[in-house]
């Protein structure tokens, strides 16, 4: 069944009839603010024409066992910058922010970071060990894990680098390239506490080590109390699988702590009494500042936004008029308490709007809808959390950081936005 054969005849005058009728409804309500005249609708063939998908069955069911997006979303999608890293394999590639609105970030455009490649990991074969300063050493299938308490929570995961190609400067167009090394989740779980209790602590148990299932085996040292606090073992990323380049089918969750210590296909927990000063925590994820010496477990992500639209890479096309703008803000040490919007480099401040769930340590969504004049914006956003740490310049984490480091780099992002609608990455002092 199906086809163009049995597609409805209409007629030219019914199909007018129709059509006006709905254009014209909808103009009224819309025109006010961005819609335009009912009277265009006669010289607009988008309301004179019926297209094609008005007038013949689509596809079936099933016919798309797994959904996709649109044909027409096909440039929305993780990219990656060449010159970044010597090989794909040890890589990053960065969330389309500028596309994506709510605090969800679709599982199919989560960024990745991975460090030797994404692990096939085969679930039944598959163990996580408990081992080091605990009761009774376990091994767990992936079906064992399945059989604790589990719990839903939605928390961002950010890499200590984000924005680190922006230390020294405004250097790539567009918020995905300066801002995509994060996303929000909500993942399904068993909280660690759970199963380093089934393990049993012993009383001098202080810091906890996982380990990565892949080539680079990747590892971290966490303080324990860290691990009893809110960390957990995910299975599930927005109710499916976790994906294989997020961890499948296991990784630790890390709530607020930079991304490198949430370690994907998850295989083994140690416990010990003291840091392993692993590699990633020496060579790598350490702040080197002017005078030499380097900040040593950085975990936090401070309070951090960014405005994603307008952006360079989501220019302004309605010229002047109603505009609006909106952004993410996050903080890994609570709740995001408020967002403010400059247009104009930081002289002024506007509040902006936090809409949908304002969660702790997860992406929060703000607006900002003003009447544009159609000249040059400096747009900014500034984050406030509520410990009452305010998202600080850049001028300002230099004078306090120097320049060396690639790592933690949360300062206020400034887009130029021309009186053609065009957006360009600068720096405003
Ligand atoms: N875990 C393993 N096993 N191997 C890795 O390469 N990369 C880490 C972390 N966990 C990595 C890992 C880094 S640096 C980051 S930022 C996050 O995973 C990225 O998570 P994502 O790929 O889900 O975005
Ligand atoms: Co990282």
């Amino acid at each position: 069944m199906g086809g163009k054969s049995s597609a409805p005849d209409r007629t030219l005058t019914s199909r007018r009839g129709f059509l006006t009728g709905v254009a014209a409804g909808t103009t009224v309500a819309a025109g006010v603010l961005a819609g335009r005249p009912a009277a265009a609708a006669e010289s607009d063939p988008a309301i004179t024409e019926l297209p094609d998908w008005s007038r013949y069955l689509g596809d079936g069911v099933a016919v798309r066992p797994y959904g996709q997006p649109s044909q027409f979303e096909a440039h929305v999608v993780r990219r990656d910058v060449a010159w970044l890293t010597a090989s794909p394999e040890s890589s990053v590639s960065f969330t389309p922010l500028h596309e994506l609105d709510g605090i969800l970030t679709p599982n199919g455009l989560c960024f990745e970071r991975h460090h030797a490649g994404i692990a096939e990991v085969d679930p039944n074969q598959h163990r996580l060990m408990i081992n080091g300063l605990v009761d009774r050493p376990l091994v767990f299938t992936m079906d064992d894990i399945k059989r604790f308490p589990r719990e839903n929570r939605v928390y961002f995961l950010e890499c200590a680098a984000n924005s680190g190609m922006e230390w020294r400067g405004a250097q790539l167009n567009g918020c995905q390239y300066t801002h995509g090394m994060v996303h929000s989740v909500m993942y399904t779980g068993v909280p660690l506490k759970r199963i380093l209790e089934e393990a049993g602590l012993k009383t001098n148990a202080a810091w906890v080590m996982p380990e990565g299932a892949d080539s680079s085996a990747m590892n971290r040292s966490i303080p324990l109390q860290k691990a009893l606090d809110d960390c957990l073992v995910a299975f599930k990323m927005n109710g499916e699988a976790l994906r294989p380049e997020q961890g499948y089918p296991l990784r630790l969750v890390v709530p607020g702590w930079e991304g490198n210590m949430w370690v994907k296909w998850l295989r083994r927990i140690e416990v010990g009494d003291e840091p392993w000063h692993t590699r990633e925590e020496t060579s790598k994820y350490t702040d080197l500042l002017e005078n030499g010496q380097s900040r040593r477990f950085t975990w936090v992500m401070d309070a951090k936004s960014v405005i994603t639209s307008p952006s360079p890479q989501a220019p302004l096309n309605h010229k002047k008029g109603m505009t609006v703008i909106s952004g993410l803000a996050w903080s890994g040490r609570g709740t995001v308490s408020r967002v403010d919007v400059s247009l104009d480099g930081g002289r002024n401040w506007h509040s902006a709007r936090l809409d949908g769930p304002v969660l702790p340590r997860a992406v929060s969504r703000f607006y900002y809808e003003f009447d544009w004049d159609g000249s040059d914006l400096l747009l900014q956003s500034r984050a406030m959390d509520d410990t009452g740490y305010v998202q600080p310049t850049k001028d300002e984490l230099r004078a306090v950081r120097g320049v060396n480091s690639i790592y933690h780099n949360n300062g206020i992002q400034t887009w130029h936005v021309r009186s053609n609608g065009e957006v360009e990455n600068v720096e405003v002092s």
